[in-house]
């Protein structure tokens, strides 16, 4: 390996390699060398990804900084020059028990040399059925619902609006309109973001969309419970189906919490009230539970909390524990059933040829048994109390308002300050933090944590900390 070049990282960053030494006491020699020659090449490889990537939601235009991540172990995140950062948000709400969990690791290398990949249609597979028997079983729909899979969270949504879509056409009805809740956020592709239109992410996409219609979301946060808003909604609600139910395909909704759109939080009584509207008329409820799904909300999935089952649920992002891509949309027998005929124009044409992969199916088996090995719910509970203590200091700030949590999320809003998506103060918000070992997003004004469920109490003080001294220091100033 690397001998010929450590002389020259040596002479180059002689005190830094001392330092590395000195807090790294564990890393032998070798590993302790790479880092530094990876030191050196830090400049190189932002340059070569200057010059090749395109990354995802952002303006290259303003040359932001990016993050060079080199490793991952737990909540903790290393860069290519050894520093380190919490990953306060799952790393894209995708991670559940940690980074580089052994057992996923295992799981993985396993199937992929038992199989590896094969199509879906006309053949099938081991770790594809049991993970739909399993996830049936979790969700408590065995016998009722079954398992339609994809990629990623947007397919799962796409493919519920359009098994919504075809069951009426199939039935000899078509019907054009989705309901969604206003400041919905479903994924990147255009139906996922027809039905998230009213996020706010798509305004140069709106000639490509098909109509929807967006409905009045009565927010709620810690100690303010919205009775009346949720009153005044349903009325809204209640009086525009009177004219648009029957050429309603269906409602699409994440349920309790609306993720992209600001960590917004609804009450599950008006949830309940809502999808009643819907189904009183004979109108599917698809719920979009690639954020809230595998514990984020402190049930396994958020529609436990409510009487509700839905007719269609959206998964994805934690299913393999955050490590590879899949995606499922649980689909009720009686939709399914409306496909059945004895040519193909009834049947679903719809596929991905990465459909229901075998490692990923394994994968996600195996976060499945370290939801169990790992108490996962208990793990969400001591988050959530931990991180409800820290809410309760920060009560009171004049800098922050709308303060809320729901099991392994909690949020709050930069008060006074602009709300846009690109907001500033989220943006220096998030620039501190990564200088001090928090890695953060914003959405606009809102201040949102979702740590992976293997964060000890001591690293949430520290993210709170750091939080709590940006917030002094914006007083201060
Ligand atoms: C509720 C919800 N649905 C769908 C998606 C889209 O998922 P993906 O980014 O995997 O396409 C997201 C992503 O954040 C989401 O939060």
């Amino acid at each position: 390996m690397g001998v010929v070049v450590i002389p020259r990282v040596i002479f180059r960053y002689p005190s830094l390699f001392r330092l590395a030494q000195q807090q790294n006491p564990f890393a032998n020699s070798t590993r302790l060398i790479m880092e530094m020659v990876s030191l050196d090449s830090l400049d190189t490889l932002l340059a070569r990804d200057g010059a090749v990537i395109w990354h995802p939601f952002t303006q290259h235009g303003l040359g932001r900084p990016l993050l060079p991540v080199a490793e991952a172990r737990g909540a903790m995140l290393r860069d290519t020059q050894g520093r380190e950062y919490l990953d306060m948000i799952s790393s894209w709400w995708v991670n559940l028990h940690g980074h580089g969990r052994r057992e996923l690791a295992q799981a993985v290398a396993e199937q992929i040399q038992r199989l590896d990949h094969v199509q879906f249609a006309g053949a099938t597979h081991e770790p594809a059925v049991r993970l739909a028997e399993r996830l049936l079983e979790k969700a408590g729909l065995a016998g009722s619902a079954r398992v339609f899979y994809s990629d990623n969270g947007s397919t799962a949504v796409e493919a519920a609006l359009k098994i919504a879509h075809q069951h009426w056409v199939n039935r000899g009805e078509p019907r054009r309109l989705f309901a969604t809740l206003r400041g919905s956020y479903h994924g990147d592709t255009v139906g996922a973001m027809s039905v998230g239109r009213s996020s706010g992410f798509f305004d140069a996409f709106h000639g490509m969309m098909f109509e929807t219609v967006s409905l009045p979301v009565p927010l709620i946060w810690n100690g303010f419970a919205n009775e009346e808003g949720d009153k005044a909604a349903l009325e809204e609600v209640a009086r525009l189906l009177e004219g648009d139910a029957d050429s309603m395909a269906a409602l699409i909704v994440e349920p309790l919490v609306q993720g992209a759109g600001g960590m917004r939080f609804h009450s599950p009584r008006f949830l309940e009230k809502l999808c009643a509207l819907f189904r009183d008329r004979g109108i599917p409820v698809i719920f979009d539970e690639v954020m809230t799904g595998f514990g984020r909300t402190g049930s396994f999935f958020a529609y436990q909390q409510t009487g509700i089952i839905p007719d269609m649920i959206c998964l994805s992002k934690g299913i393999t524990g955050g490590i590879l891509p899949l995606a499922v949309t649980i689909v009720a027998e009686k939709l399914f059933d409306s496909f059945l005929g004895n040519d193909f124009s009834t049947a679903l044409a719809h596929g991905h040829s990465y459909t229901a992969n075998p490692v990923a199916c394994a994968a996600a088996l195996c976060s499945l048994d370290l939801h169990e090995q790992t108490d996962s719910m208990g793990q969400v509970d001591r988050i959530n109390r931990r991180m409800a203590r820290h809410l309760g200091l920060l009560a009171g700030n004049p800098r922050i308002e709308h303060l809320r949590i729901l099991g392994g999320i909690a949020a709050f809003d930069l008060a006074g300050v602009e709300s846009a998506y690109s907001a500033a103060a989220g943006r220096e918000m998030a620039a501190y933090a990564q200088e001090n070992g928090l890695l953060m997003r914003t959405i606009g004004n809102v201040i949102y944590f979702i740590p992976p469920y293997c964060i000890t109490d001591e690293q949430i003080d520290t993210a709170f900390r750091v939080i709590g001294e940006f917030l002094g220091r914006q007083k201060a100033s």
